[in-house]
């Protein structure tokens, strides 16, 4: 569950610590704590595939066999671009377990997704580890009618895959501010029953908002399950949009996260009140129930730094 590119670093816990590893393998938050691993195995996280899906969204496909072996819709991974790097998390789009890949979509937005994106086929990735965090609840409900907004369609996939493979109905929005910002449209396709697509600049599709394109299936179709995928603010509205109709929404939370297995605190959101991570207890959740203006604002902590350090790294792409 936890592949490195030199090494695989396995942990024990104890029977009092707050971490552990459940049936499926997969890191969940309880209380254990651990006190030793071993280092073990050898995995390189190859690059074998790189396109560019657009000027900022680059999808790779990585030599990953453990990953791709244990991997659900829903998961992602934390990755390391460099010794020193910082840890940034990814949803996996696909794996294919017969070739022992995982395929990542990055969007390019700061210096990790920059360092990414310029690695090139045969580069290795430092570190990846997962999966991670809960796989999507998938169940057969009827219509489900899913939103994804700008890089948020790369995550929405696998989801879009498994609702239809499941037998549910499924029509999707797609949205971005511009055409070259959708993405992935032939996959989605493939997996949809109707696709809508919505530019904020209308260059593609209808010009409009994603809630717009929202309601106006769901003024023409009886919807039985939401999920929305994308930025923050969109979240925010899709969800407060389907709140007036008393639809059942899951949204996916794009939280800052460090670790990714519940022990720094930095993916911390509000849900229905109570203290939740999305590393561990999500990504997942009800998306009505969700206090999305603290996690705005949580985002947006390190601003000011992100934006110097991308700066910095585009004038001097030395590191
Ligand atoms: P920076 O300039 O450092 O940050 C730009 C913005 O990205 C910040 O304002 C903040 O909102 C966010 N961010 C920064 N650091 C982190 C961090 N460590 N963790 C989370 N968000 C951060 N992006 C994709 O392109 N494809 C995906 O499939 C994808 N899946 C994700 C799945 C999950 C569960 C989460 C939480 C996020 C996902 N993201 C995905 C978002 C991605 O992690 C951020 O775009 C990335 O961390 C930005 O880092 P940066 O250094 O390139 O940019
Ligand atoms: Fe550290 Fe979730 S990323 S607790
Ligand atoms: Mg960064």
């Amino acid at each position: 569950m936890f592949s490195f590119s030199k090494i695989e670093l396995i942990f024990f816990a104890s029977a009092s610590g707050r971490l552990g590893v459940n049936e499926e393998n997969q890191f969940y938050h309880k209380k254990y704590y651990f006190y030793g691993f071993f280092l073990v195995n050898a995995y390189m996280n190859k690059i074998i595939e790189k396109e560019y899906l657009s000027d900022k969204v680059v999808r790779m496909v990585i030599e990953s066999p453990r990953i791709a072996n244990k991997r659900k819709a829903g998961h992602f991974v934390i990755v390391k671009v460099g010794e020193k790097g910082e840890r940034i998390p990814l949803t996996i789009s696909t794996a294919d377990t017969s070739k022992g890949t995982i395929t990542l979509i990055i969007q390019t937005v700061g210096v990790t997704s920059y360092k990414l994106a310029r690695l090139e086929i045969g580069d290795e990735i430092t570190d990846i580890v997962g999966p991670l965090g809960h796989p999507t609840h998938i169940t057969k409900v009827g219509t489900v009618l899913c939103a994804g907004g700008g890089v948020g369609i790369a995550p929405l996939l696998p989801i879009v895959e498994s609702m239809k493979q499941m037998g549910n109905r499924v029509i999707t929005v797609l949205a971005a501010r511009s055409k070259d910002l959708i993405i992935l449209e032939k996959q989605i396709r493939a997996y949809s029953d109707e696709v809508v697509i919505m530019t904020d600049d209308g260059s593609y599709g209808i010009k409009g908002l994603v809630t717009n394109g929202m309601e106006e299936i769901i003024n023409r179709e009886k919807i039985d399950l939401a999920v929305t995928i994308g930025p923050a603010v969109m979240m925010k509205f899709t969800s407060l949009l389907t709140k007036k109709y008393n639809i059942p929404t899951m949204a996916s939370l794009n939280s800052i996260m460090v670790d990714g297995t519940g022990m720094c605190g930095a993916c911390r959101v509000s849900v229905g009140g109570e203290t939740k991570f999305v590393c561990v207890d999500g990504p997942e959740f009800n998306a009505h129930e969700i206090d999305f203006d603290e996690l705005l604002m949580r985002l947006s902590a390190y601003k000011d730094s992100e934006v110097i350090a991308s700066k910095n790294y585009l004038e001097n792409k030395s590191n």
